[in-house]
């Protein structure tokens, strides 16, 4: 039926271009119904407009021909499709969608180079992922059957967001810039390793449940960085030296004892490490500035940051042990009102023996722990309240691709 329309569409529409004998085919969206409307597409060599698979297309769909698809390309709710390919796709200008497709194993697109955004949700068989994308700004990859992502090799994105891809337990890219978000949570079953070798700079990465993170040239955090729930026992930034407006925060690290930030000079927003219950030591050798509230929660039985001389917020340590000696140390800058050096301007508070430590893992003003939290003196409280609440709507986002595997 769609394949009688389609034809004369294509062929009243398709232009041969004299040099490149290209014919581009223009829809606005074309359904891809019968083996007749793939067949149809064959002939067009671009396509100017979206198309989407129809479960009438079948259980193997090509449509190889065009190299380009102007628009989308989306297979949304279709129970029949296993395998998806063509042999001469090679971009598509807006997304390459597909949504909660119960049994495609493969998708095989061999000259695939770019893709505005990429968007596979709920795709739980796909295993085999054959494409070449060297350019894209959004990709979002959750609820997969997929073990690699190898096919997809940017320099640079916008937004990255990997959850619930329980078999992938790799992922090794040359990336070297994110100006958005890099979202991972729920994959290869905890068994995640990541290994992001030419990363220079990231805007703000939310990163739980990975065995292993590694980050060697890692100069700056633009925006936030967030680990939670994560099982590495060490983490190391070798190159880091600042963030430029929001907080970084470990909580719920069960192994790590080990945070090494050997150059990190300045922290636009707040800090907050809490419930790492196997950290003993907390040293930032350098860190002179915080923009924000500090936060330290946990078993650790001292906290050293020698070069630290201007905190803008709330300064609010606690232990299960005895962090006495940091304290006195930390108490020569509290603010001159708590009768120290006003280096801390927010409230300055510092407890030992706190069994309650690890059960505080918010942000902001403290609570619990015998601490004095809301103090107001300097105003200056915003910052660390605002980059947690970020970050929670950040991790809201994450779970949607597991929800509606819930849902489904
Ligand atoms: C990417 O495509 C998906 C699926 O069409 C859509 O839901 C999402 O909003 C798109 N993302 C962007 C940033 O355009
Ligand atoms: C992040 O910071 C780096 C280094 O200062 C800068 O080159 C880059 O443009 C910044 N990116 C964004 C998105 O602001
Ligand atoms: C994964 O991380 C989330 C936090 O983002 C946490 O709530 C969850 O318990 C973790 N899952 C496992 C299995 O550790
Ligand atoms: C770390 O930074 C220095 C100075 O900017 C640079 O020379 C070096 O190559 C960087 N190391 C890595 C592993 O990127
Ligand atoms: C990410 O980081 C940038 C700073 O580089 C910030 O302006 C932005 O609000 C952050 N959040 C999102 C959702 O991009
Ligand atoms: C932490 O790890 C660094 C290297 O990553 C190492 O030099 C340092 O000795 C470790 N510190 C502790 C307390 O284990
Ligand atoms: C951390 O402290 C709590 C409270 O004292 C204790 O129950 C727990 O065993 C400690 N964990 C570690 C890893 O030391
Ligand atoms: C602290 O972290 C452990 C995992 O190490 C987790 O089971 C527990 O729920 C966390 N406690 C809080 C209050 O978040
Ligand atoms: C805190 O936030 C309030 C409301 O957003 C704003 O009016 C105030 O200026 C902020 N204070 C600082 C110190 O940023």
């Amino acid at each position: 039926m769609i394949a009688k329309i389609l034809l004369p569409v294509l062929a009243a529409i398709g232009s041969v271009s004299a040099q490149t004998k290209v014919t581009t085919c223009t829809v606005t969206t074309t359904t891809i119904n019968s083996q007749a409307d793939a067949t149809a597409l064959s002939s067009c060599g671009a396509i100017k407009g979206s198309v989407v698979i129809g479960e009438g297309a079948g259980e193997n769909v090509d449509i190889s021909g065009p190299s380009i698809i102007t628009g989308d390309l989306a297979v949304l709710e279709n129970t029949v499709i296993k395998t998806l390919q063509s042999t001469s796709l090679t971009a598509v200008g807006g997304a390459f969608a597909l949504d909660k497709l119960n049994v495609v194993t493969s998708i095989t697109f061999p000259v695939l180079d770019s893709v505005k955004n990429i968007s596979w949700t709920s795709v739980p068989n796909l295993g085999d992922m054959s494409i070449a994308v060297t350019k894209a700004d959004y990709v979002v990859i959750a609820d997969t059957f997929l073990a690699t992502l190898a096919g997809i090799n940017l320099a640079s994105v916008k937004t990255l967001n990997i959850n619930n891809n329980r078999r992938l337990i790799k992922f090794d890219t040359d990336l070297a810039t994110l100006s958005d978000n890099f979202l991972v949570q729920a994959n290869g079953g905890g068994q995640l390793t990541i290994n992001l070798p030419k990363l220079i700079w990231i805007a703000n990465m939310t990163i739980a449940n990975v065995t292993s993170f590694l980050v060697p040239s890692l100069a700056t955090v633009n925006g936030s960085a967030r680990f939670d729930s994560n099982y590495f026992s060490s983490f190391s930034a070798p190159n880091l030296t600042s963030t430029k407006a929001g907080d970084i925060s470990f909580v719920g690290n069960a192994k790590l004892s080990n945070i090494t930030v050997p150059k990190l000079s300045a922290i636009a927003g707040g800090l907050l490490i809490a419930n790492n219950t196997a950290l003993e030591e907390i040293d930032f050798p350098k860190l002179a500035t915080i923009g924000g509230a500090v936060k330290l929660r946990g078993n650790f039985t001292s906290v050293d940051f020698p070069a630290l001389d201007d905190v803008k917020g709330a300064f609010d340590i606690s232990s299960t042990a005895d962090v006495s000696k940091s304290c006195d140390t930390f108490q020569k800058l509290a603010p001159s009102t708590q009768g120290g050096g006003g280096q801390i301007q927010g409230t300055y508070s510092c407890t030992s023996h706190n069994d309650q430590a690890n059960s505080d893992t918010g942000s902001g003003t403290s609570s619990g722990g015998g601490s004095s939290g809301g103090g107001d003196s300097t105003g200056t409280k915003n910052n660390t309240a605002n980059g947690l609440s970020f970050n929670a709507a950040i991790l809201g986002l994450a779970v949607v691709g597991g929800f509606s595997q819930a849902l489904w």
